[in-house]
């Protein structure tokens, strides 16, 4: 086989984040306008498998980096398929940004594994590539939800609460959500962390917020099932005031958050572990370039659209 690739897209949390660790439910999307690509060559015989991250100008060998994610990932699914270490150059690309909430990690990791199931024409279907993406992200950041691997892995909207099977969303209504980035880079590790902290020295005001939370996620739930895109506003702007109050917001995300709502959005809420990153806004048709222009006014470094269906975003 000369050459094989596979890729894996982006994502977002519509609803949920944080509490999601705390065993409630969440929302996330898939953001296929992102993606991450993997492309597997053969290469120098008894050399192994060598890395080449074009995004971030780097290569190396999987011997010398074995801690890396990608030799985690290379390594895990090698073992999965039940295959030794080939002799293979691998090539990654992504368009995802680094440390902003959108899955670039575990999309990596998910064409990375897809990649290597395809280099031995073995399938692996996305529950499995699930559970080896999760492996990865939880030497990397500590105590993932299993949200971000999941929604990535299958490509589709989906319902997630820790210990349970996923749920595909039934999006009756596709809707466009913007995406708009602080350009402030935050790690979903640290925001995890601080929540911990917080919760364990207030756990009665925490595990209330948290409660609230999984209430709203079964609005939304209801609410995108039912077509009631309308709906979904208000009930962003509940989720937001909840993170804020559990101290996950920041100065850029409130400003791009009142940018959005100012400009007549539904709703508007930061998206992911915070602290800067992502923020999303919903607004109708009529509306939406008004609260692209505000979003970018603001001070937004980068504006994406994507429209949510039940196949994807
Ligand atoms: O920062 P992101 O988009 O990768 O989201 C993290 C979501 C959290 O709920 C904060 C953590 C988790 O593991 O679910």
């Amino acid at each position: 086989m000369t050459h094989v690739t596979a890729s894996a897209p982006g994502k977002i949390i519509l609803f949920g984040e944080h509490a999601v660790v705390y065993g409630e439910p969440a929302l996330a999307v898939p953001v296929t306008d992102l993606s991450a690509r993997v492309t597997i060559r053969s290469g120098p015989v008894q050399r192994g498998i060598w890395f080449e991250a074009l995004d971030l100008n780097k290569s190396f060998s999987a011997q010398d980096e074995p801690d890396s994610p990608l030799a985690t990932m290379a390594r895990i699914t090698l073992n999965y398929l039940r295959h030794s270490q080939p002799d293979v150059m691998i090539i990654i690309e992504s368009s995802i940004p680094v440390a902003g909430g959108l899955g670039s990690g575990a999309a990596v990791s998910a064409a990375l594994g897809r990649a290597l199931a395809k280099w031995y024409r073995q399938p692996i279907d996305d529950r499995d590539l699930s559970g080896l993406v999760y492996e990865v992200e939880k030497l990397h950041h500590g105590t993932p939800s299993g949200i971000d691997n999941t929604v990535i892995c299958y490509s589709r909207p989906v319902w997630y609460k820790r210990g349970t099977e996923p749920e595909l969303l039934r999006v009756r209504e596709p809707f466009q959500l913007i995406i708009a980035d602080t350009g402030v880079a935050s790690t979903t590790k640290a925001m995890v962390s601080s929540v911990r902290d917080r919760w364990a020295s207030q756990p009665d005001r925490f595990n209330t917020i948290f409660g609230s939370i999984g209430e709203i996620v079964q609005s939304a739930r209801a609410a995108i099932e039912n077509g009631d895109t309308a709906q979904l506003g208000p009930l962003m702007n509940d989720n937001h005031r909840l993170l804020e109050e559990m101290g996950v917001s920041s100065p850029e995300l409130e400003i791009l958050v009142a940018a959005a709502r100012r400009a007549g959005a539904f709703g508007a809420k930061l998206s992911g572990g915070g602290g800067g990153g992502n923020m999303i806004a919903l607004a109708a048709a009529d509306t939406t370039d008004r609260v692209l222009g505000a979003v970018r006014g603001a001070g937004a470094v980068r504006v994406i659209q994507s429209t949510v269906h039940s196949t994807g975003a």
